[in-house]
């Protein structure tokens, strides 16, 4: 399953789950225009406001996604009922309007009455009010006319919090004075995820919180499917909360579920999540709440995801998930879409009114004393008339599909740019999965990377998002067991009406620009206010540049990288330590000694890396399944290493520790037979031999690489054929030469060190200097019976960048593996040195994906190589070249392919970026 950016980019916003086009829902009527500012601007500020991004000032940034509460652009309908607010003290008309709008929304689905039109258009009288506003209403949320002063159900407050502060204390004074048959002393409340502001509320007035969230929020979602299909992970674990009460018998006084859930990324609830827990709430007798700040949200990707609900307008869907509660809390901040507000309400005479029987009284008397009388609750008169009209905005069918399209659009562009999103992408916020953002970069969660992000993101682009991770929970100050439990997330919360598509384009793009160069992503340091409760408030920071200078030695940086990438492609961890063993033996005692920071050019200049560090790393991946195996060659050093005298004699020590180490696995027999060839005294050469060892199944397999050149550039062509001759394979020697032409070179002859001679290796590697991709693919098809000219042609393309050749600036190598079990059919391997050909590894990388779209190569393979370069890669890829050294394209059997990426430790850092053109002739300095 392949998805390239161009699909995902094709099923965005605009496109319903049916494939429908769906057109623009608004337009523009009022404009702000932005500061503009610079980086170095937002910077000095940043330092003023102590690296706190709640304390920067809004006014200087370009995208706020801080929070999508009360940042809402209301629409002109809104404003025009703004103009109509009452600010009378007592029963202002917008009072009136939003307990029927409540009625409207929450109860009568299809059937509503609108009765604030005649407000807003002056089109009142007296019999308007009688027969609208005033009317007697009872059993339902909202009572009206004589009821709302008997049996107050219906509190307005400014905000949602409010709400919650009003409901939980008011209860919690109930229970504890005993007025509420059978409630324990520590009573808990049960939800499928608490806000925080929400759980604090319910914990100061002295409720236990237990959160039973559906698992599996942060699986991995088939991305294809976003768009399609939604597994509403946020709903609540019904089995999960029974069983707590039964196991707690009387203790739970109400389930409260959170719609969409904010706790749990912003995921929505299904119909079928909320019908079965007020199946479990009757059973156990115990009150449903819902908090419904994002109901609209909720109702929409009910319409969308959950069977039965696509012919069922929003209103409907909201009507019956309302009808399965006893009462809700609400901020009208967000599916209010206006700028302030909040409101508590229950059902009359239903199950909680009579629990706590005369509560409505109590919360009014509350209700007056913290915010105002009930015809206000602390809300303007005007507000109130945004909020009226906002319910009814915000529930508009065309409105929810451009909102929940362009959050799902946002997170659909980052994924096509690589960046990981908890998936699918939830109702209001999209938020980035740090962990695997910072991949490969050695941050540990007390260095509050992602902190270190979101203040890079103000710095350089004027966006802000906030960080949801070890810093904000306080990572630092809980238990090992709580630590596991803490994500480390960054959330952008997108605001309604507020951001185009040219916000989440310049957004989209900024975080791909940090994610390029992530490695040099400050961390930060808490310097004031460490300790204070809601730290991510008010406390002081301090960015920390991090270092990225090589201190161990040459082992402990070469296991570091290799484990790394060991873990990226999920090896065995008994092979790691295998493969970590076979390092430690071939680094010997000179691989103990410190990296220097510059290369000692009195010494032997090794040429296994470009940088001549002495040893290398290469992941080989099968292009179907993304089976990956890792190797390191390297080349034995000694306290001399400086003349190929010394670097024979260390590689002939190394052969003997390898055999004495690995005796049932290794066999220098047939290394004896040739050794005089290619390790002749005096010897000659710019290498005396190589290691290879690759962890593979059946445990660590040795290889050597020899130089057919050890007696003279002149003679390489005749040593190989003798070499050939010796081990009795004359007649694959025949094969080859028939394939090699006057232009070409035998550069490496390698050899299986396996007991098994009859299907052991012998490689030849030949180089192409100036060849073309035909001339190379030719060669290939005219001797291997698996090779496919074509597919050669197309990845020589793709590694330079679109050119057949001729490559002149490094020849191309060509690898032919044969056995003695079937000398007649060698297996052949393409080696393209990708480091002459491309200004930086960034360019390369650009090319590997354009090649994984044309080879169609696995979803795992993608992955895996893309953490494969993290796992080495200690700079921005764009700022030097290097680390993709080789990429080779080995066709097998049974259309076999497998890619093997060649990475350089760089432990001398890259080489410069160029500009240099292909074909011009030029070898680079490499
Ligand atoms: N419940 C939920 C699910 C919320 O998301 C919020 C606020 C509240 C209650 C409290 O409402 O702010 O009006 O007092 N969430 C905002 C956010 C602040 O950014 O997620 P409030």
């Amino acid at each position: 399953m392949n998805h390239t950016a161009a699909q995902l980019n094709s099923n965005m916003s605009t496109f319903s789950s049916t494939g429908t086009l769906s057109p623009p829902s608004h337009s523009a009527v009022v404009v702000r225009s932005l500061l503009a500012v610079t980086s170095e601007e937002r910077e000095r500020i940043l330092k003023d406001v102590e690296y706190n991004i709640f304390a920067f000032p809004a006014g200087l940034l370009t995208c706020d996604y801080l929070s999508d509460s009360g940042t809402s652009a209301m629409t002109d309908v809104q404003w025009a009922a703004l103009m109509r607010g009452d600010e009378s003290y007592g029963r202002n008309w917008g009072y009136y309007c939003l307990l029927d709008t409540f009625r409207d929304i929450f109860e009568r689905g299809n059937s509503p009455q609108y009765a604030f039109q005649g407000i807003i258009t002056g089109m009142i009288d007296s019999e308007y009010y009688r027969t609208k506003l005033l009317v007697s209403s009872h059993d339902g949320f909202v009572n009206g006319g004589p009821h709302q002063l008997e049996r107050p159900n219906f509190f307005i407050v400014p905000q949602g919090r409010c709400a919650e502060t009003l409901l939980f204390s008011t209860m919690s004074s109930m229970i504890t004075e005993g007025a509420v048959e059978g409630a324990k002393v520590k009573p808990a409340i049960i939800s499928n995820g608490f806000f925080d502001t929400t759980g604090a509320n319910a914990a100061v007035a002295g409720f236990e919180l237990q959160t039973f969230t559906q698992p599996g929020l942060s699986d991995a979602f088939p991305l294809h499917l976003i768009g399609k299909k939604n597994f509403f992970k946020g709903n609540l674990d019904v089995a999960a909360a029974e069983a707590y009460m039964d196991a707690h018998p009387g203790q739970v006084v109400m389930i409260l579920t959170t719609i969409t859930n904010n706790w749990a990324a912003a995921q929505p609830v299904s119909m079928a999540n909320i019908r079965t827990t007020a199946a479990l709430a009757k059973r156990k007798d115990i009150p449903f709440f819902f908090d419904a700040c994002r109901f609209a949200e909720n109702a929409f990707f009910i319409h969308e995801y959950e069977e039965g609900y696509a012919d069922k307008s929003i209103a409907e869907i909201v009507q019956e998930m309302f009808s399965y509660i006893e009462g809700f809390t609400i901020s009208l901040k967000k599916d209010g879409l206006s700028n302030m507000g909040g409101v508590l309400c229950f059902k009359d005479k239903g199950m909680f009114a009579q629990t706590y029987e005369g509560i409505g009284l109590r919360l009014k008397e509350r209700q007056i004393l913290c915010y105002g009388n009930d015809s206000y609750g602390g809300m303007s008169g005007r507000d109130l008339m945004t909020a009226v009209t906002g319910l009814y905005e915000v529930t508009k069918k065309t409105y929810l599909q451009n909102r929940i399209g362009q959050v799902q659009s946002f997170a659909q562009k980052l994924l096509a740019n690589g960046i990981a999103v908890l998936s699918p992408p939830g109702g209001h916020a999209v938020y980035l999965e740090m962990d695997e953002f910072f991949v490969g970069c050695d941050r540990k969660p007390d260095d509050f990377a992602s902190v270190g992000f979101t203040l890079e993101l103000i710095k350089d682009f004027g966006i802000r998002a906030a960080e949801a991770g070890p810093f904000g929970w306080e990572w630092d100050k809980k238990s090992p067991e709580e630590r596991k439990k803490i994500p480390n997330l960054v959330r952008f919360a997108v605001p309604r009406h507020v951001m185009s598509e040219e916000h989440i384009d310049y957004t989209v793009a900024a975080i791909k620009d940090l994610h390029d160069r992530r490695h040099k992503i400050p961390n930060v340091v808490i310097t004031r206010g460490k300790d204070m409760r809601l730290r991510h408030f008010s406390s002081g920071l301090q960015p920390v540049p991090v270092d990225h200078t090589i201190t161990g030695s040459y082992m402990e940086e070469a296991s570091r990288q290799l484990s790394r990438l060991a873990q990226v492609i999920k090896m065995d961890i008994g092979a790691k330590g295998q493969l970590l063993n076979a390092l430690a033996l071939a680094g010997g005692k000179y691989g103990q000694r410190p990296v220097p920071q510059e290369l000692d050019m009195s010494k032997w200049l090794s040429d296994v890396s470009n940088d001549h560090s002495f040893f290398e790393y290469s992941v080989a991946m099968d292009q179907d399944t993304g089976d990956a195996e890792l190797r390191f060659l390297i080349e034995a050093q000694s306290e001399g290493s400086c003349n190929i005298v010394q670097m024979q004699e260390s590689a002939l020590r190394l052969n003997d520790a390898i055999a004495k180490g690995y005796s049932s696995t290794v066999s220098l027999d047939r290394l004896k037979i040739l050794q005089d060839l290619f390790m002749p005294s005096p010897a000659e050469g710019i290498f005396a031999a190589w290691h290879s060892c690759a962890a593979s199944k059946a445990g660590p397999e040795w290889k050597i690489y020899l130089n057919p050149s050890g007696s003279g550039s002149g003679t390489a062509f005749s040593v190989a054929r003798e070499a050939f001759e010796r081990l009795g394979l004359s007649s694959a020697w025949e094969l080859l030469a028939s394939t090699i032409t006057p232009s070409d070179s035998v550069l490496y002859f390698a050899l299986d060190l396996s007991p098994h001679p009859e299907h052991s290796r012998v490689k030849v590697y030949l180089a192409h200097p100036g060849a073309s991709a035909s001339a190379i693919a030719q060669k290939h098809a005219q001797i291997c019976p698996n090779a496919c000219a074509y597919s050669i042609q197309q990845f020589c393309a793709s590694m330079s960048g679109g050119s057949l050749g001729p490559y002149e600036a490094k020849p191309v190598l060509s690898c032919f593996a044969f056995t003695s079990e079937a000398p007649d059919r060698p297996v052949g391997t393409v080696h393209f040195p990708v480091v002459a050909y491309a200004e930086n590894d960034a360019e390369i990388q650009r090319r590997m994906k354009e090649y994984m779209n044309v080879a169609s190569v696995s979803a795992a393979y993608r992955e895996r190589y893309g953490k494969m370069i993290s796992a080495v890669q200690r700079r921005p890829l764009d700022q030097g070249r290097g680390l993709h050294a080789w990429v080779s394209l080995k066709q097998g059997s049974r259309k076999k392919r497998t890619t093997t990426f060649y990475l350089s430790p760089e432990l001398f850092g890259p080489l410069p970026t160029t500009h240099s053109k292909l074909s011009n002739g030029t070898k680079h300095a490499d």
